[in-house]
């Protein structure tokens, strides 16, 4: 099966250039054939891989409107958060509230609801000529959109600013009193969605505030009306005209969410991901999983539970991580996209490069990692599956498969070997039935093997390439061992184009999924990465939104996008077989690949040949439906013939999805959202002979109907 006739050229690259379009006048020839059993496709074969990169669930697949909502985001400023004065004659002011370390300040002291929300922003309001108060400028803007109501909650608490006494050694020397400032906060207090301006009032609504020093939650819903214009350039400003010193806490603010779950994830975003089909969502990560120091992995037991006890972490992509899409929350992702977990531990190294080594050290990070599988699977009886169906959710999840650590490679201490043999054994002796999964595969390190203990079932192997060298190795696995461990292609793509891939892009990965597909009795798992991106550039006060180029599904706070990437994995994931097809191919187009600099430094001078068609086939034996994929890089219509052998007997008229583009730098974007999508056809003329003809640059999919 899958071989590929290289044409072998001894000509440099100008003369070569020629030899190979003269020599491409041949027509590809696939013969698939149906005499012999083929493998099995794993049933597990396409699934997702997630992490907080990119603002992927903060300003992302989570919901929550309200950035910094609880102040913790910045140490020094109430970043996202300014003061609106509606009359400039109003005097008002804001501040974070944020006892930093031992450093509690006189101001500062007194203020935390709790050890997880212990940061506050405070408003004071010494006169009020006008409303007063605190904006929210969102996730890149607030998304208004008609007929919309939104969940609006808050913690608050009403003041006076009298100077109480202080300690001696807090009197600073002729510093004069302040202003006392009335505490008139009891009242109502008016919350709004509006214009940046606020000159539009999109949605508001107000809610009587207490008499009383004490916090208290208040929550309102704010409905937009049916004639609003849908924009995201709107802010959410709760604000008052009366004097006082108020404090806000957990400041939160949703639109609908999926399925209209509290807490819950953005519609669009959710239905994207389930129309992909994926069988599994690996997650926390990624690096995420891992956190810039050891104090910073993934803490899954402080993201259970009410929002009020999740302080958030450091993420590990420059940005805290609020936590809101916490552990249930990843579990209740997978259960709406119909997929199951795929659950990687934390393994005691961070990206700081430090470790923690197997052994006694190691042990409760081990125990933590059973904790949380307990959390996942155990059932009500236990321990943490009792706090689980506290949390809402009695019934185990379903696991199979956890992964080890992320990308141990980089751990040049050789730890791994130890800590991963500590984690299995412990994993393996209280849940046999699981699977553990190495970071380091010896293909891509072979000097880093696991080599002590027994061989890993599965090695985690991640791909990041440009499309020259997807299309080059799209075939390697062609000749991976089969007696060796199964392999899982935890992260991979083609990275070309930003903030979404493009054409291109999509044609490596086409391509570089033909090869898993045609080996996937040794690839049992593979998931592309990264999966999201907020494609906002940097504002004034706003950094850029992405910290990654190369991704597949793209959005802002309105509205959301599929690469052509994307577009390549809903094909490949719906229309994908139970059985292995083999194929053989003849006549197989060539081009020279570009010279890199890994080539010169090892003195290859003449350009590798790549082959410019890709193809796999699968077969749904239960429906009897035949999927081929073929994949045609160049920009020249390409005829491919193909024989079915043995096929039985073959519907004359089947199905067609095609992926193509005028040039390989076409891409989607927000604002041109499906310049690249599958156009689908029916076709005529399939036989156990046909001849098709390739568009340039495309991804196409024939559904053929066979039956015995
Ligand atoms: O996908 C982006 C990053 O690439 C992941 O966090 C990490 O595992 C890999 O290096």
């Amino acid at each position: 099966m899958k071989k590929i006739n290289y044409r072998k050229s001894f000509f440099v690259l100008g003369l070569f250039l020629f030899t190979v379009t003269g020599a491409i006048a041949q027509t590809p020839v696939l013969t698939l054939d149906f005499t012999k059993p083929g493998a099995h496709v794993s049933p597990m074969l396409y699934g997702l891989m997630t992490e907080e990169i990119n603002h992927a669930y903060d300003g992302g697949l989570y919901a929550e409107l309200i950035r910094n909502r609880i102040f913790k985001d910045n140490k020094t400023t109430p970043e996202a958060w300014s003061l609106v004065r509606k009359d400039s004659n109003s005097k008002a002011a804001i501040k974070l509230i944020a006892p930093i370390e031992e450093k509690i300040s006189f101001d500062e002291r007194g203020n935390a609801i709790n050890g997880a929300l212990s940061n506050c922003l405070r408003l004071t309001v010494e006169t009020a000529t006008g409303q007063a108060g605190i904006a929210n400028e969102g996730y890149w803007g607030i998304p208004v959109k008609p007929s919309t109501t939104y969940r609006a909650s808050f913690y608050l608490k009403g003041t006076d600013r009298r100077e109480p006494p202080r300690w001696p050694w807090e009197q600073k020397p002729n510093t004069p009193a302040l202003p006392v400032i009335e505490n008139n906060t009891a009242g109502p207090i008016m919350v709004s969605i509006e214009s940046n301006d606020g000159k539009t009032v999109y949605a508001t609504g107000s809610i009587n505030l207490e008499k009383s020093i004490y916090w208290r939650k208040y929550e309102l819903t704010l409905s937009t009306g049916a004639a609003v214009t849908p924009t995201k350039d709107a802010r959410f400003v709760i604000s008052t005209n009366r004097t006082g010193v108020y404090y806000f806490n957990l400041v939160s603010l949703f639109p609908p969410t999926y399925n209209n779950k509290p807490n819950g994830f953005r519609p669009d975003l959710i239905k994207m991901m389930a129309a992909m089909k994926p069988k599994f969502l690996r997650f926390p990560g990624g690096n995420y999983l891992e956190g810039p120091l050891i104090t910073d992995a993934f803490p899954w037991k402080t993201t259970l539970g009410s929002l009020e006890q999740r302080p958030g972490h450091n993420g590990s992509w420059g940005y805290r991580a609020s936590d809101g899409l916490g552990m249930l929350e990843f579990l209740q992702w997978c259960e709406d996209i119909g997929a199951e977990p795929l659950l990687g531990v934390y393994a005691g190294y961070s990206l700081n490069g430090d470790h923690v080594d197997a052994g006694p050290l190691l042990k409760p990070y081990v125990d933590d990692a059973l904790d949380e599988i307990e959390y996942v699977m155990g059932d009500v009886n236990t321990y943490w599956g009792a706090k689980r169906a506290a949390d809402g959710h009695p019934a185990p999840f379903k696991l199979n498969y956890i992964e080890i650590g992320n990308e141990d490679w980089f751990d040049r201490s050789n730890s791994y070997d130890g800590r991963f043999n500590q984690f299995r054994n412990a994993i393996e002796a209280k849940y046999p039935q699981l699977h553990c999964i190495s970071t380091i595969a010896d293909a891509q390190y072979p000097n880093m093997k696991v080599a002590t203990g027994k061989k890993p079932e599965i090695l985690d192997e991640h791909y990041y390439r440009d499309s020259w060298s997807m299309w080059e190795n799209a075939a390697q696995y062609d000749k991976y061992d089969r007696n060796g461990p199964k392999i899982f292609v935890g992260e991979w793509a083609t990275r070309e184009g930003a903030p979404t891939t493009n054409l291109n892009a999509a044609l490596g990965d086409a391509a570089w999924m033909t090869g898993m597909e045609r080996n996937s009795d040794l690839i049992i798992m593979s998931c592309y990465a990264p999966l999201f991106v907020n494609v906002n550039t940097a504002t004034a006060t706003a950094p850029r939104a992405w910290q990654w180029d190369s991704d597949l599904i793209g959005y802002n706070a309105l509205s959301s996008y599929g690469s052509p990437s994307y577009y390549v994995q809903q094909l490949f994931g719906t229309y994908l077989g139970n059985k292995i097809v083999p194929v053989a191919a003849e006549n197989i187009p060539v081009q020279p690949r570009p010279i890199s600099r890994r080539d010169s430094a090892a003195g290859i001078k003449i350009a590798p040949l790549v082959p410019t068609v890709f193809y796999s086939a699968t077969m749904d034996d239960k429906t009897g439906t035949l999927y081929l994929k073929l994949v045609n890089t160049t920009g020249k219509k390409q005829p491919v013939n193909i024989n079915l052998n043995g096929a039985g007997k073959i519907l004359p008229e089947a199905m067609m999805y095609v992926i193509s583009g005028s040039a390989p730098e076409a891409t989607n974007t927000i604002t041109d959202a499906e310049k690249i999508i599958p156009v689908s056809a029916k076709i005529k003329g399939v036989s156990s002979k046909f001849k098709r003809t390739l568009e340039a640059y495309s991804v196409s999919v024939f559904e053929i109907s066979i039956s015995k």
